[in-house]
């Protein structure tokens, strides 16, 4: 993949200016996105969030930030025969890549933050893998609580906090220590609503009453060590803020740091924890 449209993609996933207009990626890159990512990320994830909230047969489902609608196709295998799935997304490119996908569903354009449904029009909302990239998350909590019906459900899973993560804690240290403190906060954004008590006074707040609040463990893979670190520090400003030195140095030692998550094949297959909340309305 040329590291322009790879940068773009991963904007698409690490920025949200809450503005349609100023958030689209091209084409190519969704479905790279869809190619790529969700087989070896973002698609295990999908089954623990449906579960934990608790789709079944008959309800009505809405899938926010839905992306290619992973979640949203998960959802609607449960569903059968008679329940109906929404996937909801910022972005055209995503959805288009949604559409082809599963073209059965109903696809909307819309922001997290301002829902472009009537009030308790779904039996449950999730969210997966996107909240840390809002302006406003609990804008986006407060909308899905609007949008479920009195008995329904609410279910948001993120990643856990950065200090929590066997593989990206240290690369991310051994990142810092060569690119300066401000690389912390750059390679963070993934981790910005990985308290699980803070996303839970989140729900609170949102007039919702949190049923489950707990941590998975799951795996992020990647072709190689160096993919990995080329997708962590590229697709943040780091990148052009650092020496080809630099660069060259977190590399190297990204190896060393990386060994012991390493498979037979030269790929990676990281331990990643995620956190995942369910409510109710109060
Ligand atoms: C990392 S992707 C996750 C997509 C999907 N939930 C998944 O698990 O594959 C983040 C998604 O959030 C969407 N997004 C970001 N900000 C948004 C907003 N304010 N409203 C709706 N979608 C947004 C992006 O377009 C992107 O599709």
């Amino acid at each position: 993949m040329l590291p322009a449209l790879e940068e773009r993609m991963i904007d698409v996933m690490t920025t949200s200016t809450g503005s349609s207009e100023a958030f689209q990626i091209p084409l190519e890159a969704a479905e790279y996105y869809e190619a790529a990512f969700v087989p070896a990320f973002f698609a295990q994830w999908a089954p623990v969030l449906c579960d934990d909230a608790g789709v079944s047969p008959g309800q009505t489902v809405l899938d926010v930030a839905c992306g290619t609608g992973i979640v949203a196709r998960t959802a609607a295998e449960l569903v059968v025969p008679d329940g109906k799935v929404t996937g909801v997304d910022l972005n055209d490119a995503m959805l288009t890549v949604a559409r082809r996908v599963g073209p059965g569903l109903d696809w909307r354009q819309g922001d997290a933050a301002d829902l472009p449904f009537p009030d308790e029009s779904f039996d449950v909302a999730l969210c997966q893998m996107a909240l840390m990239f809002f302006p406003e998350p609990a804008a986006a909590v407060r909308e899905m609580a609007r949008v479920v019906t009195r008995a329904g459900t609410v279910g948001v899973l993120v990643p856990g906090s950065l200090e929590h993560q066997p593989a990206f804690a240290p690369l991310v240290e051994m990142i810092v220590g060569h690119a300066g403190e401000e690389a912390r906060s750059l390679l963070s954004t993934y981790f910005l609503c990985g308290d699980v008590d803070e996303l839970g006074r989140v729900f609170e707040s949102a007039g919702l009453e949190v049923t489950t609040s707990r941590t998975q463990a799951g795996i992020y893979g990647a072709p190689s060590v160096d993919a990995a670190v080329t997708t962590e520090v590229e697709s943040t400003p780091l990148a052009e803020r650092i020496s080809d030195d630099v660069y060259r140095r977190i590399r190297d030692d990204a190896q060393d740091v990386l060994a012991p998550f390493t498979t037979a094949d030269g790929g990676l297959a990281a331990p990643f924890e995620c956190n995942i909340v369910t409510a109710h309305r109060r």
